[in-house]
């Protein structure tokens, strides 16, 4: 048994093969049936001839739908018109699995694939979102591995909230109600005294009631804790892994990009290091740009896309206003209105992937923090314990995958970097 793409090649000419995989496109002339069969790898055709097959298959041949499951085999022999050159010519065809009349044709409605998102995953795109998403995850894996951290499992289920109340999914636990997590920092920051370097890649829960192309109720979140680091080191941290994440993807998905049609010229460019713009000298760029903003504004999607439009290179933003940022991040000593912390923003126009900060250490700070926040400072309790038994400077980040998923492959919008996208409107199917 062959795969798709293994037929595509001139020493396969004149010699026997079988494939098996799903009708992708049918046509019948006469006596002949041109199909497209699709299987992990790609697609590739088949031209049934009358007479070459036993009578029974050629008529299968005829009347299967796309999407019918199917055993061919055949000799390959060139041909300029098909797709990837080759083509085999059957002998035998075997419909494993019959299809009805498939739901999807050419021009269908946005809401309808979604409905239909459990056939519409089968579509040549969504795989090669998949296999980029899985390459971009596996670049980052060995860049932990090589780097000496190690991957933890922190809880999903939880009772704080690092990224504020607003957005928490509240669950019913036994007779008590948790939250669904939004980060595993905290988790993160404890397994830090042990472990030194961790990492994590857990689903993270926003209730973002606003639809916006970049905004998931539920997306997978990487995140990253290391002791002895500072807010400049977890910057380097952030440029080195997304860095060894888009050579990975470039090194193993070349067809996927070309058939995307992604311009990969400017991800070629990615190295580090990114450069570092301050919150003020942001503020400073978006006026001259003609926003209306003054310091304490937030950088939305409108902002950052200013900021990012005309470059090819991520940009880190770094020390916010205290007022835009949670409450467990670094006093910037510099200018305490605001923290030691960074955006990274990807280039292209896209925004914010990554948010990252070195921690609080002060414990009186954060509780004033809490307070102001009318947070319940029961449930932090442990979180304060770790900076009462052997604190130090540490610093962390999170990523979000679908994120850099959509930059990378230059989607027009976040549901298509994730096979079942959780929308305020959406958890069917
Ligand atoms: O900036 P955020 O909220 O930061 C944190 O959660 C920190 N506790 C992470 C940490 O330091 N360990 O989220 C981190 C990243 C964002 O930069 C973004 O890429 C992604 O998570 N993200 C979302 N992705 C999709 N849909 C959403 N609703 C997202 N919210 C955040
Ligand atoms: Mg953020």
């Amino acid at each position: 048994m062959l795969s798709a793409k293994e037929v595509l090649s001139k020493d396969r000419v004149g010699k026997k093969v079988e494939v098996r995989g799903w009708i992708y496109r049918t046509r019948s002339s006469g006596g002949i049936v041109f199909a497209v069969l699709r299987d992990a790898t790609g697609i590739v055709q088949v031209t049934i001839k009358k007479g070459n097959v036993p009578e029974d298959q050629f008529a299968a041949a005829t009347k299967a739908g796309i999407e019918s499951s199917v055993i061919i085999a055949g000799e390959v022999a060139e041909d300029k018109r098909a797709p990837g050159g080759y083509e085999i010519r059957a002998s035998k065809f075997l419909v494993v699995g019959d299809s009805e009349a498939f739901p999807i044709t050419e021009y269908q409605s946005t809401e309808l694939l979604l409905d239909l998102r459990h056939l519409w995953i089968r579509s040549r795109e969504q795989t090669a979102i998949s296999r980029i998403k899985a390459s971009l995850l596996r670049g980052a894996r060995e860049w932990y591995h090589e780097n000496d951290y190690v991957e933890v499992t922190p809880p999903i289920i939880t009772g704080v909230a690092p990224e504020g109340s607003t957005t928490l999914f509240q669950v019913k636990y036994y007779d008590r109600i948790v939250y669904l997590s939004q980060s595993a920092q905290f988790y993160l920051e404890s397994l830090i005294y042990s472990l030194e370097r961790v990492w994590a890649l857990t689903p993270s829960f926003r209730a973002e009631k606003s639809r916006t192309p970049r905004h998931l109720s539920e997306y997978w979140h990487m995140e990253m804790e290391a002791a002895w680091v500072d807010n400049e080191g977890n910057m380097k941290v952030q440029e080195e892994l997304v860095t060894a994440m888009v050579r990975n993807a470039l090194k193993e998905c070349p067809d996927e990009f070309k058939l995307l049609k992604r311009d990969i010229r400017s991800l070629k460019k990615i190295e580090p290091p990114f450069e570092r713009m301050s919150y003020d000298e942001a503020m400073e760029y978006l006026q001259k740009k003609g926003h209306e903003i003054s310091w304490g504004s937030d950088l939305g999607a409108v902002e950052e896309r200013t900021l990012t439009i005309d470059r090819e290179i991520p940009l880190f933003v770094v020390n916010y206003p205290k007022e835009l940022k949670p409450f467990y991040m670094k006093e910037n000593p510099d200018d305490p209105r605001t923290y030691k912390n960074s955006d990274l923003l990807a280039p292209e126009g896209f925004g914010e992937i990554i948010g990252g900060s070195e921690r609080e250490t002060d414990n009186a700070l954060i509780m004033e923090r809490l307070k102001e926040k009318c947070e319940d400072t029961k449930s932090y309790e442990w979180y304060l314990d770790l900076r009462k038994y052997g604190s130090v400077p540490h610093s962390g980040f999170g990523l979000g995958m679908e994120r850099i998923v959509t930059w990378v492959c230059k989607l027009d919008h976040i549901r298509d970097a994730t096979p079942y996208p959780r929308t305020v409107a959406r958890v069917y199917p």
